[in-house]
């Protein structure tokens, strides 16, 4: 499968239809070549199973069970839920989201071992069930401290802050966890973009919202962040100063007017206390 991957790395699909969202393909992904024949790709929106064409597609429909992602929901608040998958336990499944994810992912190898990770799925709730919106997947044990492996918010869904709240969750599963982690690298553009906010966000807030001076390692230790991404972030945003053979924490009228901004716009977060009872599982 590996090698379908490095040797045609052209678009099979440009359309798949997914729930009632048609959406444009960005990047090539392994599913079967039988059916590329077909211009668009019909995939589950509930268990991700794949067809060539509509007629097969209403069948499965009729059939298919399946209302939520198979795992536990983990976490709800007023607007999302989070269920919690293991890949070991639902191979088919998990290998059926990477697929789709592919679809908007170039930088990634597709792993078709799913079961060293568990898988985090948001959704959003309705009468018909739980509809993915996005998910990022973490590896049961990461030797590089990496919380995140792939992260995704499904296309029709981008740019409405759902990313933010994934990188949020995947920060609280580290501070529940009692470690500090970062992304698997390379991220893509995308990723870095929205990570940098996230970073430039919560640093500033727990600047701003702190009575005391705080170090880089209190900021680290109390976001779940790595002092390294701390440190970057600080010296992209022109916050690092040094003074009498230290560094000092800045903070300037601009840095003040932009919090005010970002606090006004930001209306969505993951309550923490909402996973107060989680344990990472032992898998
Ligand atoms: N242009 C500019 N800034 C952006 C963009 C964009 N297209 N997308 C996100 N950002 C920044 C903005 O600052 C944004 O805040 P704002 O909208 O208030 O300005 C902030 O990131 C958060 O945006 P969200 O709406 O919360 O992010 P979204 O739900 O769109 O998800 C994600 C971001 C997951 C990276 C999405 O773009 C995606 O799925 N991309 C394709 C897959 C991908 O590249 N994943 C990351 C790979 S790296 C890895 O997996 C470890
Ligand atoms: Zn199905």
């Amino acid at each position: 499968t590996q090698n379908i991957h490095e040797v045609s790395r052209v678009k099979n699909f440009d359309k798949i239809q997914i729930g009632k969202y048609q959406v444009d393909t960005w990047y090539f992904s392994p599913w079967p070549i039988e059916l590329t024949a077909s211009e668009c790709l019909y995939v589950c929106e509930f268990c991700f199973s794949f067809f060539g064409s509509e007629k097969q597609f209403s069948r499965h429909k009729a059939k298919c069970t399946l209302h939520h992602p198979p795992g536990n929901e983990i976490y709800r608040d007023a607007t999302v839920s989070f269920f919690e998958i293991d890949g070991r336990r639902q191979r088919v499944w998990c290998r059926n989201l990477c697929l789709l994810s592919k679809a908007f992912l170039d930088h990634k190898t597709l792993h078709f071992d799913v079961d060293p990770f568990l898988f985090y799925c948001m959704c959003t709730r309705d009468e018909n069930g739980c509809h993915l919106t996005g998910y990022f997947s973490k590896e049961k044990e990461s030797a590089d401290g990496y919380n995140v492996a792939c992260i995704l918010t499904l296309p029709q869904y981008q740019r409405s802050g759902y990313g933010r709240l994934l990188i949020q969750f995947s920060y609280e599963l580290s501070k529940r966890e009692g470690k500090n982690g970062s992304p698997e690298k390379p991220l893509s553009d995308l990723g870095l973009l929205s990570y940098r906010t996230y970073w430039a966000e919560t640093l500033i807030d727990l600047i701003m919202t702190s009575s005391v001076e705080v170090t880089i390692d209190e900021l680290a230790n109390k976001t779940s962040m790595t002092t390294q991404d701390v440190l970057h972030t600080l010296q992209n945003l022109n916050m690092l100063k040094y003074h009498k053979g230290s560094h000092v924490i800045y903070v300037s009228d601009e840095t003040v007017q932009d919090y005010e901004k970002w606090k006004k716009k930001r209306k969505r977060f993951i309550e923490p206390d909402g996973l107060a009872n989680w344990k990472a599982p032992q898998c």
